[in-house]
């Protein structure tokens, strides 16, 4: 991500409104809001975010409001007049959602509503950040936003599918009963700086595993496909979603069509890392896709967007910021 300056807010600058904004992506959302001059306010229990993720905007003492809260309870926030509702609030790897089951299923369903009453009260534009998981473990190759989707509702990875289904169904019926002016982004898997070390997913787990010198842990037979996209790309693609004048009421896939076994994959970062490929093979956990690649047709058309930082380029950025947190 560029390093955001200093701009001071101008008196019309647009008002923006975040939720997750402690986590990952929120973080780098509000990173770019406020380089773009908006007035930036962001909501976080910090349930799997953190305050350090916000070191930057918080120097932005103006424009920047932090407010911790819970958005499934009820919340104050500053009195002024929103243009944007970003709901990213929501645990979002498969070991915080299953620690936090129901609490997802809660900031997903109730959390969406209250972020949707609130973009309605403001007649502000509001883009949920769903997920390429609404897909399931797809029958369909690459996915297209058309594709329903395979889900096990009853399965261990449901808390998040089936509330992400629900929000979506919300957003909908928001946008056909009332007119909301609504976006829901189905993101695929972003990496990058500021991902939980320990979130259990593949980037962080190869990439920590390659600095400590241990082998890298693969489940199933690493023949899976994944597809990364890098979280600056991510936020471009947020971004021109929530601006464009043309995405009212769309749904559209941000991600990476690059497809990765990810026996591959472990092979790039052990190579970046400079370190020899030792596996250690490791059971699949329920549920897991075999598959997960965008369409990403509709995302160039509508957008002009496609990924513009190359896995390599990304992944070494990311190595970096790695090394640099386990050192500290
Ligand atoms: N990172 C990805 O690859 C990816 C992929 C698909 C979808 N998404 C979606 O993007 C969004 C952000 O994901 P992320 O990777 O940054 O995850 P993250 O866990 O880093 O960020 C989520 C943030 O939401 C906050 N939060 C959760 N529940 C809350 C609540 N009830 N009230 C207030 N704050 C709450 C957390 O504390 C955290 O700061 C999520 O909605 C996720 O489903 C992310």
């Amino acid at each position: 991500m560029p390093e955001v300056k200093h701009k001071s807010c101008q008196i019309n600058a647009p008002v923006s409104l975040v939720t997750g904004a402690g986590g990952f992506l929120g973080s780098h959302l509000v990173d770019r809001l406020l380089l773009e001059g908006h007035r930036v306010i962001g909501l976080d229990n910090l349930c799997t975010g953190s305050l350090e993720n916000l070191d930057n905007a918080l120097s932005f003492k103006n424009n920047f409001n932090y407010i911790q809260t819970d958005i499934v309870e009820s919340f104050k926030i500053p009195d002024l007049k929103y243009d944007f509702v970003w709901h990213l609030a929501s645990p979002a790897s498969p070991v915080d959602y299953r620690r936090l089951s129901i609490e997802t299923m809660l900031a997903n369903s109730i959390g969406t509503k209250n972020m949707l009453d609130i973009a309605l009260k403001h007649s502000a534009k509001f883009l949920l950040a769903s997920t390429s998981e609404a897909y399931g473990d797809p029958q369909v190759h690459p996915q297209p936003e058309t594709y329903w989707g395979n889900v096990n509702s009853l399965g261990e990875r449901a808390c998040y599918d089936e509330s992400k289904r629900f929000a979506e169904a919300l957003t909908c019926e928001y946008c056909r009963r009332y007119c909301l002016d609504t976006r829901i982004i189905r993101i695929f898997n972003t990496y990058g700086p500021r991902m939980q070390i320990n979130d259990g997913r593949v980037v962080p787990n190869f990439i920590c595993q390659a600095l400590r010198g241990e082998s890298l842990t693969v489940y199933g037979d690493g023949a899976q496909t994944r597809s990364f996209v890098y979280v600056a790309d991510e936020v471009e693609g947020l971004l021109r979603a929530m601006l464009s004048g043309n995405t009212r009421g769309e749904v559209i896939n941000i991600g990476n069509p690059e497809e990765y076994t990810i026996l591959e994959f472990a092979k790039i970062i052990a190579r970046l890392c400079g370190i020899e490929l030792n596996v250690v093979y490791k059971p699949l956990p329920p549920d897991d896709p075999a598959k997960r690649c965008p369409d990403i047709n509709k995302a160039r058309v509508l957008l002009g967007w496609e990924p513009a930082v190359s896995l390599e380029l990304g992944l070494a950025a990311t190595i970096d910021s790695f090394a640099h947190e386990l050192i500290m």
